[in-house]
């Protein structure tokens, strides 16, 4: 009802502006059109005009759009979501036509590439749907980094690394704005956690806030430059990071070069009129208090109208890169069966095998399968959130995948577990299914057939895959008992694995889950375990090719498997037990918020949830475990092949500002496959504490066939060995001897150099946060 109200308003402020002028916008008279604007136009321009998910929406489904000023050929800019599928409505009213778009991998799966090119096809496909769709800018990447595993939006965003989620994202966006479309990073930054996402304070020092949780944008804006930059809900240090002009305007703009635009995420912040002033150019969905606000403060002198004008312009450099304003004629269709086959291979390329005692690749004489899991019939391909997911147009099952492969599932089986779905989705939903929901659906319990059963299943089977889910969403977080499995869970592997391995037959369990989970205690149950985190809507055959060797198994882990939650020092200061109840609506605030609303008492800030401390550190994910010499599930950068690796530093150099390290891979087994060639960087002991080594930089070989050998030239700025010292505000290179690795993962090192750095070096960084 508000946002009706607003957007009457603004048509009534538009119509009164029309014929006032003959200009119209080109990317050249930016100036003379904001010179013509009327206050209420700036003010309508820097306030989005409401979500479109209504049925009369021109794009239904999508998350906004800017305001159009016809008079001045100011067009609206369509914003959608993404990051693992273009969110538009399938269908609209009074139209045949079917909207469908891709269901991309989700982020785990995709930094599980370790392939910058894999995220430039997969930023391709999204960008070519939303222009093809005749829509302008897709709301993703997200890349914030994985503190911790029980972030509910772990599996939009890429690794517990900058360099892994910087890079990634560079791929993706760079491949989005390929073709036509605008990108929007997000959330920048330090969001990594959704229990009162919209109020809860990131409490951290400028060193981690500077070498862990800006970097990936750093890299990410510098080798990509997208259109627009999200600001997030939370605050860090206190202020909203919306209402933060050290953040927005200093160090993403003075310091990074950054000149796109910043807008806020949907209802983020408290104060317009602070967000003006930050550099946060644009608020979204925008309502009419802002609008108000931001007239009341240009009148009383809170605002000045140059911040104002400096903001429209950046919005109308954005606006004349769009899709709309340049009257793209789109096809209204896309290669919807194109985009599918790129999924599906880059899916298989994402998926991580972790355990291999030779079931893998399935010998060929396995025809029968017996599946088990009901996730293996009831496929997660990426996770909840305003992304969208649960409503892309199909997801191939594990059935449908190994049916495609020429392997039968076990019959009696299938039938089962289609009966026990459906008893569950009853029992769990009696009044049916919600159409729409941005948190996981409630888990039905695993089929656990009798000793009986699986007796007869082992005989009449070659092998069995049990596949094991895990999902989450945006606007809540996991809880502590989400990272293990249930009692039921248990069971059903062990008495599987019982049954077959007694009649010699391999177990194979797939982990199609968000973000990491407790395997340490089980893994003995199965003779090969596979991870394909959630690799989208081709999801079965993505699984079934790397399971029948069709693709030879080339992800790592982009985040480190802790044996136990609480391992990591962060797991302490996160809420993996607070009963965080999401709102209708995502953008909802906690009761303690409501309660300083409605003026009333606060309470006392709630540790975890009001704010966040980070008193770990640059010690997170494997720079706590490495540097902490604690013991893993998997370490970060993990995975298995088919084949084996050697790894020999070629050449080791620093060339004026820039380390050269070349690495020749060759492949010393029998089949072809990728390797993934990780450059570590330990430092000397200087003045700041470093962890034992941090990843630079990463690459991947092409299919390497056995015994061929190929170069790969890993390259990093210089200064990316330098440490932040805080007290100072200056990154410092110290000199002395730095130990250069070249890894198969943070815990395998296979070859290393001393590079020496002669002279100690500073970079200012003028602003503190
Ligand atoms: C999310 C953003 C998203 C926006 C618009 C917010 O709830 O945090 O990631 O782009 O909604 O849908």
């Amino acid at each position: 009802m508000k946002i009706r109200n607003f957007l009457s308003v603004m048509t009534i402020c538009c119509a009164a502006g029309a014929g006032a002028q003959q200009l119209t916008l080109t990317p050249n008279n930016i100036d003379d059109i904001v010179a013509a604007m009327t206050q209420d136009e700036k003010v309508h321009l820097v306030i989005g005009c409401g979500m479109q998910y209504s049925d009369d929406a021109k794009f239904p489904g999508t998350a906004g759009l800017t305001y159009a000023i016809p008079r001045l050929g100011i067009t609206s800019v369509y914003l959608a979501d993404g990051p693992h599928r273009f969110s538009l409505a399938a269908k609209r009213p009074y139209d045949s036509h079917v909207y469908n778009t891709t269901e991309v991998l989700s982020g785990a799966t995709l930094a599980s590439t370790f392939d910058q090119d894999a995220a430039f096809a997969i930023g391709e496909v999204l960008g070519q749907e939303v222009s093809d769709y005749g829509m302008d800018v897709l709301l993703a990447p997200g890349v914030n980094l994985m503190r911790n595993p029980l972030c509910g939006r772990n599996h939009e965003y890429y690794s517990e690394d900058p360099v892994v989620a910087g890079k990634i994202a560079a791929g993706y966006i760079n491949g989005v704005q390929s073709k036509g479309a605008g990108a929007c990073i997000k959330h920048f930054a330090v969001n990594n956690q959704e229990t009162n996402r919209n109020n809860n304070d990131s409490r951290l020092d400028q060193r981690t806030l500077r070498e862990l949780y800006l970097k990936q944008f750093e890299i990410a804006i510098k080798e990509s430059k997208p259109w627009s930059v999200m600001t997030s809900y939370n605050k860090v240090n206190g202020e909203y990071t919306c209402e933060d002009i050290d953040l927005t305007e200093h160090i993403l703009r003075d310091e990074w070069g950054y000149d796109g635009m910043v807008m806020s995420d949907w209802n983020a912040g408290k104060d317009g009129v602070l967000s003006m002033i930050a550099g946060n150019d644009m608020l979204q969905p925008g309502s009419e208090k802002q609008f108000q606000d931001i007239k009341a403060a240009l009148e009383d002198g809170r605002l000045d109208p140059a911040l104002l004008d400096r903001n429209v312009k950046r919005i109308l450099e954005f606006v004349v890169k769009s899709n709309t304003y340049n009257k793209h004629q789109y096809p209204n269709e896309t290669d919807l069966k194109g985009h599918a086959g790129t999924v599906r291979r880059i899916g298989a390329e994402g998926i991580v095998l972790l355990e291999n005692n030779g079931a893998l690749p399935l010998k060929r004489n396995v025809e029968n399968v017996g599946l088990y899991g009901v996730t293996s019939y009831d496929v997660i391909p990426a996770g909840m959130g305003f992304g969208a997911t649960g409503r892309g147009y199909y997801s191939v099952s594990m059935v449908e995948g190994l049916r495609n492969a020429g392997i039968t599932p076990d019959k009696e089986l299938v039938k089962k577990h289609t009966a026990h779905i459906a008893d569950e989705q009853k029992r769990l939903y009696p009044q049916g299914l919600p159409s729409f929901s941005l948190t996981p659906p409630k888990r039905a319990d695993e089929l656990v057939p009798s000793a009986e059963e699986l007796q007869a299943q082992a005989k009449a089977n070659d092998a069995a895959v049990i596949t094991l889910g895990r999902t989450s969403g945006e606007g809540a977080d996991r809880r502590r008992e989400e990272f293990y499995l249930t009692q039921n869970e248990k069971e059903l592997l062990e008495a599987v694995s019982a049954a077959y391995r007694k009649e010699g037959k391999p177990v194979v369990v797939v982990l199609n889950i968000c973000s990491p989970i407790e395997t340490a205690s089980w893994k003995e149950y199965a003779d090969a375990l596979v991870c394909a985190f959630q690799p989208g809507q081709e999801i079965g055959n993505s699984i079934v090719d790397v399971l029948t060797g069709k693709v030879n198994p080339s992800g790592r882990l982009p985040m480190t498997f802790e044996v136990n939650y609480g391992d990591a020092i962060a797991d302490a200061y996160f809420p993996a037990d607070y009963e965080f109840k999401m709102p209708d609506f995502a953008m909802g605030t906690n009761a303690n918020f409501e309660n300083k609303e409605k003026k009333q008492a606060p309470k006392a800030p709630e540790v975890n949830v009001d704010y966040t401390e980070y008193p770990e550190g640059i010690f997170m994910g494997y720079r706590d475990f490495d540097t902490n010499g604690k013991p893993v599930a998997y370490p970060f950068g993990y995975g298995g092949s088919y084949t084996t690796f050697d790894m020999n530093i070629e050449e080791a150099a620093i060339n004026g500002y820039k380390c050269v390290m070349k690495v020749k891979v060759t492949n010393t087994g029998s089949l072809p496959g990728r390797e993934v060639v990780q450059g570590y960087v330990s430092a000397p002991k200087g003045k700041l504490p470093k962890p034992a080594k941090e990843l630079k930089a990463f690459g991947k070989t092409s299919l390497l066939q056995p015994q061929q050998s190929e170069v790969i030239t890993l390259t990093w700025p210089l200064m990316e060995m330098s440490s932040y010292n805080e007290k100072a505000g200056e990154w410092q290179l110290d000199k002395g001897d730095y130990k250069w690795h070249a890894a198969a993962s943070s815990a395998d090192v296979k070859d290393s150099r001393s590079v020496k750095v002669a002279k100690a070096q500073k970079l200012k960084a003028p602003t503190k946060l």
